[in-house]
């Protein structure tokens, strides 16, 4: 039995054990079907169309070469975009040749970056995040997914779920942070948005989880780098998001581009193959990033694009993007240097999420959708309020902010003032024209008490400066080593201080910033990320106390890049006390979890329900808080766990759960969280969760420095 019918086997043996009518068991029998369509296919094709299907190109128009690879059966995907989008109609073109010219007429599926939005741009994930909100995570995905769909996309390449702790990192813009509990419960949240239900139904796209795996440890936070992950860190901080987009049927997964310890991620068979796809049965493919397979020349590990291929074929990647070095595959079974099976596996999986996304069936977009792909009103409304919720309060000296219901003149100012390019690094179909600028958000939204103007004059009462990076300076390639405002804007902060008016501090950044400079020239900062296509609307929302912030960071802010790594949730050494720097404290500007509201929350009274549990029990913790205050207000309430003694040293605080309550004037609520013991486990030293008896510090709290404490203990 060949390694794909293995698999088949073994997973039909899934279903018969599984045998009822729950929606899960209809969509086993879905799978089982699908399968047995994937294995008369594959019998049905030659060596050379099989290996064709690995092969993922990028071609900025149909041209006579591609058209000919098409109809050579040489093609299995395409990347839209990047430079030129395909229309809808060149879309379809291109299909009809995979569909008409081809021997066996399979589909091509067409991938594209879609990563916080197609038209309707939303904010950055690393904004998303800070919402702390799987709920808006998922609709801001599924509207994205409709817009794509609809302009003939059929696979996003999103979600990217490394968890990222370097703000060096250009790339920690794309990501939903530090922490891991929170990047698995947003990786789910975003496959839920891009795939729904049925993938194959109208407006869904497959998702794509990346960068497999590691990335966001990019040795001194340049891109591309290598990273020294121990079996152990990878377990516990990386793979965690992976798994719980597995687990909520992602169907692709992307290689990253980083070495691992000495393999790099698109050889890495440890990973790809043994973790990925055997231990946490993943049955979608895998495709490598972008000229990945052909760089293992330059990563030093293959001499020729032959041994690349082979290297990265034996190591589990499916589909190779971009380049072609796959293509010597044929030769390389030929000639008994790779077995056959390996390609049939990697086919079968490709051919299987092409029947998955319904490719088969409608292989064409319908011209009649693109319309409905524009920014409406409602998804408009959405996005003002995620943007609106992912902003982070960091600083309202004596409640300067809101600007409400004062006989005011306002002076917007700064590089950003009127800027559209607020969009982030992947802008995808997004328009800088349909971007609200901060002026005119906060020029339309005012009362008619609110004078606007754009320069600081001497009836001015307040200024709101408007500072940031653009979305050239983060992104892909784009690591810095100064994470100050760029620009000189601090010294323009330090010449407005000196006109004697209050500054309102908005800052438009992609990644945690050193604020030092800009919190002492500021009464008010305000963290609006690049919010996107409704940056204005959010901005003026908040502003005006509209509504009241409730982002809280998913980052720690350093106070110098010297203090890099900083992340809430480090291990302690052997003496704690001492874990500072002779110039610095080791504690960043803001840590993580952090975030005012024009509101004020008080904790009290912090109960732990038991003592002592056995292995079996599970125990609440609930604190009260209080909204004390006269504004309607939403806190996100946060739980953490330390676990004193295990037989290997713990990191000192985990999050492991919140909740996002909102709260009227004077209102209290107790806010319970159960725990499991199994919520409690850690790996042994196979990586299988166990549960270990002993003493836990428990804290709910506003924030990862602070807290009600508590403590428990599992029994032996
Ligand atoms: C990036 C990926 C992206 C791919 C395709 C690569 O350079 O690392 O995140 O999906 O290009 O555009």
């Amino acid at each position: 039995m060949n390694n794909l019918k293995i698999i088949f086997f073994s997973i039909t043996l899934t279903f018969l054990l599984a045998c009822n009518t729950t929606p899960e068991s209809n969509e086993i029998k879905v799978d089982e079907l699908i399968m047995s369509k994937v294995d008369s296919l594959l019998k049905l094709m030659s060596l050379e169309e099989k290996v064709g299907q690995l092969s993922q190109r990028f071609s900025a128009g149909l041209d006579n070469k591609l058209s000919d690879d098409i109809k050579n059966g040489q093609v299995g995907s395409l990347l839209n975009g990047r430079k030129n989008f395909y229309t809808v109609k060149e879309r379809n073109k291109i299909q009809k040749i995979a569909i008409e010219e081809t021997r066996l007429g399979i589909p091509i599926i067409f991938g594209h970056d879609v990563i916080h939005g197609f038209r309707t741009i939303f904010p950055i994930s690393l904004a998303q995040s800070c919402t702390w909100s799987p709920k808006l995570i998922e609709r801001a995905n599924s509207v994205a997914a409709s817009e794509a769909a609809a302009n003939g996309v059929d696979w996003a390449f999103a979600p990217m779920v490394d968890v990222s702790r370097d703000p060096r990192w250009g790339r920690i813009a794309e990501s939903y942070g530090e922490d891991t509990y929170l990047n698995a419960i947003f990786s789910k949240a975003a496959v839920n948005g891009f795939q729904g239900k049925d993938v194959s139904s109208e407006g869904k796209v497959i998702a794509c989880l990346k960068h497999f795996v590691g990335y966001g440890a990019a040795t001194g936070g340049r891109d591309y780098q290598y990273t020294e992950i121990s079996d152990r860190t990878m377990h516990e901080v990386y793979l965690p998001s992976f798994e719980a987009g597995v687990n909520a049927g992602a169907l692709t997964v992307m290689s990253a581009f980083n070495d691992i310890n000495g393999v790099p991620a698109t050889a890495n068979k440890k990973y790809i193959r043994k973790t990925l796809k055997e231990k946490m049965n993943f049955n979608g493919f895998v495709v490598s990033d972008w000229d990945a397979v052909e760089e293992l020349i330059k990563h030093g590990i293959a001499s020729d694009k032959r041994e690349a291929a082979l290297l990265a074929i034996n190591a589990g990647v499916d589909m190779e993007m971009k380049t072609l070095t796959y293509q010597k595959l044929t030769e390389e079974v030929k000639a008994n240097n790779l077995s056959e099976n390996i390609i049939d596996e990697a086919v079968g999986r490709i051919l299987f999420v092409k029947y998955k996304k319904g490719l088969f069936k409608n292989p064409y977009t319908s011209l009649t959708n693109v319309d409905k792909a524009n920014p409406t009103l409602e998804k408009r409304k959405l996005a003002r309020q995620i943007a609106s919720e992912s902003m982070v309060l960091l600083k309202n000296k004596e409640n300067i902010l809101p600007l409400k219901n004062k006989k005011i003149n306002i002076a917007v100012v700064g590089l950003f003032a009127n800027e559209t390019n607020v969009m982030g690094w992947w802008q995808s179909l997004g328009k800088n024209e349909e971007v609200v600028t901060p002026y005119s958000g906060l020029k339309n939204n005012a009362d008619s008490n609110i004078t606007i103007t754009k320069e600081v004059n001497s009836k001015t009462d307040v200024i709101i400066a408007c500072v940031g990076e653009s979305s050239t300076l983060f992104g892909e390639n784009h690591s810095r080593t100064n994470i100050k405002l760029p620009n000189n804007q601090e010294a323009f902060l330090n010449k407005l201080k000196k006109k004697g008016k209050p500054i309102i501090t908005v800052v438009f950044n992609g990644r945690p910033l050193d604020l030092t400079g800009v919190l002492e020239s500021s009464e008010a900062v305000l963290i609006g990320w690049h919010p996107g296509i409704e940056t204005g609307n959010a901005l003026a929302d908040l502003i005006y106390g509209k509504s009241n912030p409730s982002g809280k960071l998913t980052t720690s802010f350093p106070k110098s890049v010297g203090q890099i790594p900083v992340y809430y949730n480090q291990r302690n050494s052997g003496r704690p006390h001492q874990s500072n720097y002779r110039d610095e404290t080791s504690k960043p500007l803001f840590p993580f979890g952090f975030g005012l509201s024009y509101s004020n929350f008080e904790y009290d009274n912090l109960i732990v329900s038991k003592e002592k549990l056995n292995r079996k029990d599970s125990l609440v913790i609930s604190a009260q808080i209080t909204n004390n205050s006269n504004v309607q207000g939403t806190e996100i309430v946060q739980l953490y766990v330390q676990d004193i003694v295990g037989s290997t040293t713990r990191p000192v605080k985990e999050l492991k759960g919140f909740r996002k309550i909102t709260l009227a004037p004077n209102e209290s609520k107790v806010v319970n969280f159960t725990l499991k013991t199994n919520d409690l486990t850690v790996l042994n030293d196979n990586f299988i969760p166990i549960i270990e008896p002993g003493k836990f510090n428990v804290w709910i709290s506003t924030n990862s420095d602070k807290g009600l404490k508590g403590s428990f203990e599992i029994e032996k």
